[in-house]
């Protein structure tokens, strides 16, 4: 057997950390052959809860699970962490704007970025699922000029997986027979998941786009909206489908996607697409030896393209608003 993973969970008390957990100690992340060292990292009011936690993975007797730690320090919670899962974040409060918002976190993933620079493994791989995940993927990115910019990623997986069930739905076939949808830009209400290049059950992706009633009255707002549907239906945002999205996340990243299909993932751009250099935006991806790479040659409709492009313009302008407060 290999030697542990470390893996730093960030929001660990929070209700993603209590759906995720359980799946990471028990090997559904990194396989059934990787012991895993889970660091957990709460506020110091979380500790308490995360305490109670760790005590319930204790309970579970996980073979894989070689040890776990708790910490209220980023630069304790990060020291040789190779898997870094950002879940904890300040939600938007009543009266709150956006800007608002990107400060708040910006006093997180600023300082995370900075932890991660200073002590994480050589092969750390980081995953922000904390909102707004883009942008406070770029804000830890750019605090860690030592470590790869594609070393730090955004969660679109779940809008990915929301896609495919919608599709699978539509076209009345297994979900596991719909490959190559994909998830273009912020994930927000502006995303644009894409269904164009899709397969669907052989049939090709664009045939289903024709209804375009379907398409943009009801697909994409599904889609797009799901987040604000799901709050509004539980009194509480995603939490079981957002772990599973993380998991099936880390998992393609280290172990690789499957053949003849890719996934969407937020990477940074190389200024593929036209997605402007340095953004952290969502692509079309494959992994291939430990690494995400953009699925090349796609050519985007006019439809496509307006609809990629307005979402690109969304994590410009909040690009440039952690710009102006110094967080970039
Ligand atoms: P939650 O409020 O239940 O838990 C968040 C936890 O983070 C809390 O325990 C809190 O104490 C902790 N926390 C806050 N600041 C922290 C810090 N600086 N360091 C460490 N821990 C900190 O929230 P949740 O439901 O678990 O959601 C977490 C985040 O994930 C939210 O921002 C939510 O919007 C986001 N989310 C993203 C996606 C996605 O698809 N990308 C999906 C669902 C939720
Ligand atoms: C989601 O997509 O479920 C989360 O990002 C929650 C939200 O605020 O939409």
């Amino acid at each position: 057997m290999t030697s542990p993973v470390n893996v730093t969970v960030t929001g660990a008390a929070g209700q993603i950390g209590y759906a995720l957990l359980f799946r990471i100690a028990s090997g559904q992340m990194l396989g059934t052959d990787t012991p895993v060292r889970l660091r957990l990292l709460e506020i110091p009011q979380g500790v308490k809860a995360a305490e109670g936690t760790a005590m319930e993975l204790d309970d579970c007797a996980f073979p894989l699970l070689a040890g776990i730690d708790i910490f209220d320090d980023p630069t304790a919670a990060f020291e040789g962490t190779n898997v870094a899962l950002l879940v904890g974040a300040r939600p938007r409060g009543p009266g709150m704007e956006r800007g608002d918002l990107l400060e708040a976190n910006g006093g997180i993933f600023k300082p995370q970025g900075q932890a991660i620079n200073a002590g994480a493994a050589d092969d750390v791989r980081v995953l922000v699922v904390g909102n707004p995940a883009n942008t406070n993927a770029l804000i830890a990115a750019s605090n860690a000029p030592d470590v790869p910019k594609d070393r730090f990623t955004a969660m679109t997986r779940l809008d990915h997986n929301r896609a495919l069930t919608q599709v699978a739905k539509r076209a009345g076939v297994p979900v596991s027979e719909v490959r190559k949808v994909t998830i273009w830009g912020n994930h927000s209400a502006t995303q644009y998941p894409d269904i164009f290049h899709a397969d669907v059950a052989g049939t090709p992706g664009a045939q289903l786009a024709q209804d375009r009633e379907w398409l943009e009255g009801t697909f994409i707002p599904t889609v797009a909206k799901r987040g604000a549907a799901i709050i509004d239906a539980r009194g509480a945002s995603s939490a079981a489908s957002a772990a599973n999205a993380a998991i099936d996340h880390v998992r393609d990243w280290v172990l690789g996607t499957p053949e003849g299909d890719w996934t969407s993932a937020g990477v940074v751009s190389d200024g593929s697409y036209g997605v402007p250099t340095g953004l952290i935006s969502s692509f079309p991806v494959v992994s291939r030896g430990g690494s995400w790479e953009i699925v090349q040659g796609l050519e985007l409709s006019d439809f496509s393209r307006g609809r990629v492009d307005a979402s690109v313009a969304e994590l410009q302008e909040e690009r440039q608003a952690v710009e102006e407060l110094g967080l970039v």
